[in-house]
Order: C-alpha cells, then sequence, then structure tokens
C-alpha cells in the first residue's frame, strides 16, 4: 500500500517565498547586482528595521539563531567556570550554545500547560544550586512555539540573586507580554531567521538585541573575530555574520511579519474551534500575553494513532521535540537536571503533536484540517 499524500504540509518555507516571489527575486538581484556580498547596507538596513520594529534595542545579526545565543553569553562574559540554567523541552541549539561558549548547562523542568521554564524551579535552583557545578551566571528561557516564557517572575527571581536573562526569541518573533515584544525585557536577547521560523530567511541567520549601544558593539565586534578596526582583533571573536542575500530577502518579509501573525492567530482560533467538544485540548495561552503560534501544539495523549489518522487524511504533523535534551545520545547521563529530573518534559515529549501551521495555509486547507478534528 502507497503512503497517502500529505496535501496539507505541517510547516512549508517554500510557500513563504512563493507568497512574496516578485520582491523576493527584486531584492536578491539588488544583492547580486550591487557586487557587496557580507556587512554592506543591506545587512545595516535589516539590522536598523528590525531595531524599530522590535522597540528600543539595538540590533546586531549574525550567521544564525545559535550563534546569536553564543554571542550574548559571550557578551555578558559567560564562558569555562560558569553554569547556566535552561530548559531540556527546546530546541537542542539552547544548551549547544551554553556548551559552544564552554560554559556548563543546568536543565530545569517546564509548566506542564505552556511548556515553558517553571519559574518555580528556576527559584529553587538559584536558591540551592546542585552542588559541583560551576556557579550559575545566567538564565535563559525559551518562548516556545510562539508562547512567551513566564518572564516577569523569570526576571524577578533572577534580579534577586543578581543573574542575567537571556531570552531565547526564536520561535517568537512578534509575540508580546502586555504591550512590549519579547526580545525587550532583557538586557540581550536572541532570534533565529531559520527557514521555518515566523519571519524565516532562505538560508540561516540571527539577531542578537541588546538594550545598550555598548554591548551592541560588542557583541558586533565578537562576530567578526574581535575587530573594532578591520584587521584588529581586540579579543578573540567568531565568524558569524548574516549576508547581504539573506539580509535584503528578510527585509521583505519583515514588511509582511505582523500581518503573517495576525493570520497565524486567525488558523489557531480556527484549530481551536475545531476542537471545541472533542477530548483533545486547545493550546493554553499565558494570560496577559500574547502567542505568535510558531506552533500549534496539541497533547495527545495516544500520539501515533491521532498522527496516523491525521496522516490518512493527508494532514502532515511534526513533533516538537520527540527527545529532551538530556536525553539525546550525546548529552545522556552527563547533563545536570534541576530537582524534578525534568519530568514533566519527559511526559510532554511523549505527547506532544504539532499541526500544520504557516501563514500561506488556505482557508480550505484549514476547513480540511478542521474538519478531520472534528472527526477525531
Ligand atoms: C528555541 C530555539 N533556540 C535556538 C534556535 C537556533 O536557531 P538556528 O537554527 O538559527 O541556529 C532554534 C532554531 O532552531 C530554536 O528553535
Amino acid at each position: 500500500m502507497s503512503a497517502p499524500t500529505i496535501s496539507v504540509p505541517q510547516a512549508n518555507p517554500g510557500g513563504g517565498y512563493r507568497a512574496l516571489r516578485g520582491a523576493i527575486d527584486a531584492a536578491v538581484a539588488r544583492v547580486l547586482e550591487s557586487g557587496w556580498y557580507i556587512l554592506g547596507q543591506e545587512v545595516r538596513a535589516f539590522e536598523a528595521e528590525f531595531a524599530t520594529w522590535l522597540g528600543n534595542h539595538a540590533a546586531v545579526s549574525c550567521g544564525n539563531g545559535t550563534d546569536a545565543l553564543a554571542l550574548a553569553l559571550r557578551a555578558l562574559d559567560v564562558g569555562p567556570g560558569a553554569s547556566v540554567v535552561t530548559v531540556s523541552h527546546t530546541a537542542v541549539a539552547t544548551v549547544a550554545a551554553i556548551e559552544m561558549v564552554g560554559a556548563t548547562p543546568l536543565l530545569i523542568d517546564i509548566e506542564p500547560d505552556c511548556y515553558t521554564m517553571d519559574p518555580a524551579e528556576l527559584e529553587s535552583v538559584l536558591a540551592r544550586p546542585p552542588v559541583g557545578l560551576p556557579p550559575i551566571r545566567a538564565v535563559i528561557p525559551v518562548h516556545l512555539y510562539g508562547q512567551p516564557a513566564a518572564l516577569e517572575r523569570i526576571q524577578a527571581v533572577c534580579q534577586a540573586h543578581g543573574i542575567p536573562v537571556i531570552e531565547d526569541c526564536a520561535q517568537a518573533h512578534g509575540a508580546t507580554i502586555g504591550s512590549r515584544k519579547v526580545g525587550t525585557f532583557t538586557e540581550v536577547a536572541t532570534f533565529s531567521f531559520y527557514p521555518t521560523k515566523n519571519l524565516g530567511a532562505l538560508g540561516d541567520g540571527g539577531m542578537v538585541v541588546a538594550s545598550s549601544p555598548e554591548l551592541a558593539a560588542r557583541i558586533a565586534a565578537l562576530r567578526q573575530y574581535g575587530w573594532k578596526t578591520h584587521y584588529i582583533s581586540d579579543e578573540v571573536g567568531v565568524n558569524s555574520r548574516l549576508d547581504e542575500l539573506q539580509a535584503a530577502i528578510l527585509r521583505v518579509k519583515l514588511q509582511h511579519l505582523d500581518a503573517q501573525n495576525a493570520r497565524r492567530r486567525e488558523i489557531a482560533a480556527a484549530y481551536d474551534a475545531a476542537l471545541s467538544g472533542s477530548t483533545l485540548a486547545p493550546p493554553v495561552r499565558r494570560p496577559g500575553a500574547e502567542h505568535v503560534f510558531h506552533l500549534y501544539v496539541l497533547r495527545v495523549p495516544d500520539r501515533a494513532d491521532v498522527q496516523a489518522q491525521l496522516r490518512a487524511a493527508g494532514v502532515g504533523t511534526g513533533i516538537h521535540y520527540p527527545s529532551p535534551v538530556h536525553l539525546q545520545p550525546a548529552y545522556m547521563e552527563r547533563i545536570a537536571l534541576g530537582p524534578s529530573s525534568c519530568r514533566v518534559t519527559e511526559i510532554a515529549a511523549q505527547q506532544v503533536l504539532s499541526l500544520p501551521m504557516f501563514p500561506e495555509l488556505t482557508d480550505a486547507q484549514v476547513a480540511h484540517v478542521c474538519g478531520v478534528l472534528r472527526s477525531l
């Protein structure tokens, strides 16, 4: 028997390109003709436009969202001899970045409803850090799936201990807490422009945003060999630059981001309505915050069965993420965990299921998914 054809994929970065083809092709042609391909006017313009869109922070682009986290840690002088607290229910990138700078990850649990860092467990590890670990020097909450983490409580706990917070906004471009966008609450925060993200390049890209021009200048130097002046390294840096082509493409896509986030919320509302009366609950929204639905994630105890039913009806799904970081072979049995041993995380990894979610989904595709959800 042949595999069913997927008529509604879970994600579709090619569709994102096709929807804006004329403007993107023109931007690419402009860069190709310019003869300037690295750190030029497109990058400068994109950084300025992103900073304006975000709020009052300075923006420094780089090669990808993992490098953005590593640069943010470096800018706060976090490295060997420091521990950094984050979650295990995240893209492995968050943890990889901590080890890239030579620091030691300490992974804690998530809140069961919102899937983001549990502030109560954070409070407990900051009050009584695990024996044998280097001192905790930073905390990285992840605004996962497009939903802001419990930042107010996280920041209050960290402030009491004098520990900086770095927001990982890779999945939450445009999400807000109150009237402010995530990425503006902390001294330094990071974004990814991986193609499927709410603001996605047609390749790799990342951004670090900083609350002070001094910090931004240091990050800008660190992303290019530690140069303040060309060819003179004041400190040891790396090479992590956004290229002109991606910057020009991202400038086009940034203009549509708010409308695309609104479309994601519209699709989420349609899925919510289709689920009413079913045994599956729609994703919980954090009060006072606005979700931007990078992913629409259900908790499904009999996941394999539901996934198979959706697949049979041509509906693609994803699992974000099938294994917590601490259970992956590269990290297993060597990564420090908080007192809960990430129990909530381990259950979530067995039950989460992501439905199709991207702004170019047609009304007919959304209606098809809703019909299948009603029949579950
Ligand atoms: C939560 C989170 N942090 C960091 C990253 C890293 O971004 P990139 O893939 O651009 O390195 C990603 C994306 O994969 C992510 O989802």
